[in-house]
């Protein structure tokens, strides 16, 4: 391996920067030249690429979003599209590839790498926490801070005004951030999308709620909740509270930015010299992740074929404990 080339890809998550960082540097030290690609797999078929040297990554550690840009690619579903990204990164003297990113990410790495013989490390970045492989994904960390601090400020106008709060959070299917954030912002009801709650098992958890004389109540509503979105679930709960003044808060793609936490920064570098390390051990097609407090591989296959429930169930148990 000459030339490194590394890229983003999908939704950004903060601490993506860091674990740019960290790669190129790593690829640095051990003497490989680093190419940047902007746009993720669209700039590979783009030819959207630039050489990247140790101060070209200076002072991004502690910013959100991914100085390479990043998009969520359809050409690159079709053949024609990798064999135009393939001739690309070949132009440019690329042998092997970092890829930062989610699902889409790493479906595509294990694709264009065994289509093409390219040795490829994923990285795992996304809010969602929803990759196997991993306990843990960049990003995670920094947006459950940041909805516990938008939990917090709701908190503080709901009991002001005894108000009953529908709060929409990220994850697409995953009820990772609404779990925990729903813990650390001490939730009265989380709708988790790995957990069918019946609107009216909500209704009898709030009534609880309500007959314990609470000023203020807060349900997380996690986006990919079967009962639809924060709106839907409100609307459909609001006449049993009438002692509540009902609103929605969704919190959006707040979600996804700011500066990254120190533990999303320490993972993200840790991940980014281990990613580049592996590749030059002849490691490839895999992605690193952390279990418990070790940094470890996966092979792709294996991460994008299993379907392991991530919640943590005891959570779930310690969740509606807290609520009466
Ligand atoms: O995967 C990260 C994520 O923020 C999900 O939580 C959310 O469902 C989705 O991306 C939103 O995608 P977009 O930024 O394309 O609207």
């Amino acid at each position: 391996i000459t030339r490194i080339g590394v890229f983003t890809s999908g939704g950004d998550s903060p601490g993506m920067n860091a674990a740019i960082r960290a790669a190129v540097r790593t690829a640095i030290y051990k003497g490989k030249k680093v190419t940047g690609i902007y746009h993720g797999y669209q700039g590979m078929i783009d030819n959207s690429m630039f050489d990247m040297d140790s101060p070209s990554v200076s002072s991004i550690i502690q910013q959100g979003g991914t100085i390479l840009k990043t998009a969520r690619c359809m050409e690159f579903k079709t053949v024609e599209g990798r064999a135009k990204a393939y001739e690309n990164v070949k132009a440019a003297g690329i042998d092997a590839l970092v890829a930062i990113g989610g699902d889409g990410t790493f479906t595509g790495a294990e694709i264009f790498s065994r289509e093409y013989d390219i040795p490829m490390m994923c990285i795992p970045g996304t809010i969602d926490n929803d990759l196997n492989g991993t306990d843990l994904t960049i990003g995670y960390d920094t947006a459950n801070n940041t909805v516990i601090e938008a939990i917090d400020k709701i908190r503080d106008t709901a009991a002001s005004h005894n108000r009953l709060f529908f709060v929409e959070v990220m994850g697409r299917d995953s009820g990772c951030i609404a779990l925990n954030a729903g813990i650390a912002g001490g939730a009265e009801a989380i709708l988790l999308p790995e957990k069918d709650t019946a609107i009216e098992e909500l209704i009898d958890m709030l009534s609880q709620g309500a007959d314990s004389n609470k000023s203020s109540m807060i349900v997380i509503v996690a986006e990919g909740d079967k009962n639809g979105g924060a709106t839907d679930v409100a609307k459909r709960v609001k006449e049993k509270f009438d002692n509540f003044d009902t609103k929605v808060s969704i919190l959006g793609h707040l979600q996804r930015g700011g500066s990254p936490s120190s533990a999303d920064r320490v993972l993200a570098t840790r991940m980014g010299y281990y990613a580049v390390n592996e590749l030059l051990k002849g490691n490839s097609r895999a992605t690193v992740g952390i279990r418990g407090s070790e940094i470890v591989t996966t092979p792709l296959e294996e991460a994008l074929s299993k379907k392991e429930l991530k919640l943590n169930e005891d959570l779930v148990e310690i969740a509606k404990i807290m609520a009466i």
